[in-house]
């Protein structure tokens, strides 16, 4: 079986070595050092239908797994569908979960789903300023469209004040940010963040194991917010602050989304990310991916018992039934340049001595570095992942800790990601908001 793997990072490194027993493609638009080892590729623009589905055909492509947003958003899957090439990724129509926030809550809100919160759509600015002044609390402030994650902006984190968040609501409307003149103005959460990944047939939602991002650039969630420095997950597939019911509850939301989905545009199929916020009244969507996360795919993928090509075909076939993963504990470190993410330092020679971060029990999943005559040069962004596995967080922390001295260059990364101190704060804070009542 010939399977395709579009795009370039460390989810899609992760995405590559789960795939067995077939023979694999990819298309990347720079020379990712991992998956350049385990794949025929090309590289070249992802956002590039035709380039990507006349490759496609080339290579007699029977499978095409999809990573990043932007193709999705641009109809990937509907184009190699239309070359009759099977995907794991939905449609664009059904990939509006994440790429048009206004449907997602009107979604929710037309279905009744739980884990809907208070919100209003705008194409005025005028309009908008009456809500602001009048809501009483925080208010988020969002890009329908798609941001790369730098979009979202909270008052009393990022915005100063209502006055702050009327300004930007301005910028948005009149520079049309995200491509859209339209604002969607959300109540703010209390909580702890959580992911849940699943694999989606159209109807049917398999579960993954829960993982929480640290999206802050420096130690104890402080700085500015990144594409995430790191994640972990817990071996009962369950987090430090988040109990089997509450789980479910998310798990629930997704399911009832995913049969909204399909009544509205068609079915959904591929992988459905619900980023969620642990309140005291429980689980509210905070907004969904339509891609594996990342970092958390590298959580969750090197857990993975069950054949990855095998879910991909029922996914398609609209046949899941279950999925199992290994009951250990994981923890992902990102490695990135110096002044990341504001002023990346990019083109600096990093060495990996993956040999001995194999050693040491850990993985390198690389993300947006270029491998150039042999040498891995740094862009602005994310450098490569470590990924430590054990039987309890600790075990698996030491282990993701202890291989990022095998990487050498002008980087930095967050020690305190999966210890027990940061874990410990995590909980401390969820305890506050659910005693608070
Ligand atoms: N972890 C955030 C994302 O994948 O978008």
């Amino acid at each position: 079986m010939n399977i395709l793997v579009v795009g370039t990072g460390a989810r899609e490194h992760a995405i590559c070595n789960a795939v067995k027993n077939a023979d694999l493609y990819s298309i990347m638009s720079k020379k990712n050092p991992g998956i350049s080892q385990i794949s025929k590729f090309q590289i070249s623009n992802e956002k590039d239908l035709i380039g990507i589905k006349e490759y496609a055909l080339k290579n007699k492509i029977n499978m095409a797994i999809i990573g990043p947003e932007a193709p999705l958003e641009m109809g990937i899957v509907n184009e190699l569908q239309s070359a009759g090439i099977s995907c794991v990724g939905p449609t664009k129509e059904a990939a509006r979960i994440e790429t048009d926030k206004a449907f997602m809550r009107d979604l929710f809100n037309t279905y009744k789903i739980d884990g809907s919160i208070i919100y209003r759509v705008f194409d005025n600015f005028n309009d908008t300023k009456d809500f602001i002044d009048e809501f009483g609390q925080n208010i988020v402030v969002k890009p329908v469209g798609l941001t790369g994650g730098k979009g979202v902006k909270i008052v009393g984190e990022h915005l100063k004040d209502g006055e702050a968040a009327k300004q930007y609501v301005k910028e948005i409307i009149n520079n049309k940010i995200s491509g859209h003149a339209q604002v969607v103005i959300e109540e703010r959460l209390i909580g702890e963040e959580f992911t849940v990944q699943a694999f989606v047939d159209g109807n049917k939602v398999i579960p993954m194991p829960a993982a929480q991002d640290h999206p802050h650039a420096y130690e104890n969630d402080q700085g500015p917010i990144t594409g995430g420095m790191g994640s972990y997950s817990d071996k009962n597939g369950l987090l430090p602050f988040l109990d089997k019911k509450n789980y479910q509850i998310s798990v629930k939301i997704m399911q009832e989304t995913v049969n909204a989905i399909k009544k509205e545009v068609g079915p959904y199929k591929g992988i459905l990310y619900g980023q969620f916020m642990l309140c005291k009244d429980g689980p509210k969507l905070v907004e969904y991916n339509a891609r594996f996360g990342d970092p958390e795919a590298l959580n969750v993928l090197p857990l993975l018992k069950t054949d990855f090509i095998e879910l991909c075909k029922d996914i398609i076939d609209g046949n899941l039934k279950t999925a199992d993963f290994k009951r250990k504990a994981t923890v992902c470190k990102y490695i990135v340049p110096q002044g990341y993410p504001e002023t990346g330092k990019s083109e600096q020679i990093i060495t990996v001595d993956e040999t001995k971060i194999n050693q040491e029990g850990a993985r390198v999943y690389y993300a947006a570095v270029n491998q150039k005559n042999g040498k891995i040069f740094t862009s602005k962004s994310r450098a490569l992942a470590l990924v430590g596995i054990g039987n309890t967080l600790k075990e698996a922390e030491e282990t993701c800790e202890n291989a990022t001295k095998y990487v050498k260059g002008d980087v930095y990364h967050r020690r305190d990601i999966g210890t027990a101190n940061l874990i410990e704060k995590r909980i401390k804070h969820m305890t506050t908001i659910t005693s608070n009542l």
